[in-house]
């Protein structure tokens, strides 16, 4: 078990297309742990793997309410088949600070991917999964969520981080004399 450290907007690392999968083996299933770990400590309903800077295709999503039992997905080169249909609903994301905003997604998506074996998986998803699903896709494609609001949002968004960036930078520095 290991809990990662979750890499932050606006660090390139976010931008970069992940790799496929081509070994199932311990390295993955390793890598799958430590995503499922990150995921639930921080916690959120989905992680992809480059959000603890691995580069590869692989993402977590867990989206039932905490209090209940845990169903995790996991897929490993997730790929969209068909879309259907729109919903706009509010996300944030693990990788970007103290920001929520109203994204458009497809109300309905057929994927195939594969598990942690490498067997194939075909599914259908709606409303909330299906959004998870979009999110996550798109971090292993190299895009966030940011990308779907608009250039003023965006920019107001950038001089608030600007600020959060700089006081924890502060709270470091004190901690470190401490
Ligand atoms: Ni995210």
């Amino acid at each position: 078990m290991a809990i990662k450290r979750i890499v932050k907007y606006p660090d390139p690392v976010l931008r970069k297309k992940t790799k496929q999968v081509t070994e199932f083996g311990e390295d993955l299933q390793k890598l799958i742990e430590d995503m499922a770990d990150t995921m639930y400590d921080a916690p959120g309903v989905g992680l992809a793997a480059n959000q603890i800077g691995e580069n590869q295709q692989v993402v977590v999503i867990d989206i039932t309410p905490q209090e209940e039992e845990k169903q995790l997905l996991v897929l490993v080169n997730p790929e969209i088949l068909d879309k259907e249909g729109e919903q706009i609903g509010e996300e944030g994301c693990l990788s970007v600070l103290e920001l929520s905003a109203k994204v458009k997604r497809y109300k309905k998506v057929c994927i195939k991917a594969q598990d942690i074996d490498g067997k194939p998986i075909q599914m259908d998803a709606e409303d909330l999964l299906a959004r998870v699903i979009q999110h996550e896709l798109d971090h292993l494609h190299g895009k966030l969520f940011v990308d779907h609001i608009s250039t003023l949002k965006r920019s107001f968004y950038k001089k608030k981080l600007k600020k959060i960036l700089q006081e924890q930078q502060g709270e470091d520095v004190e901690n470190k004399s401490t």
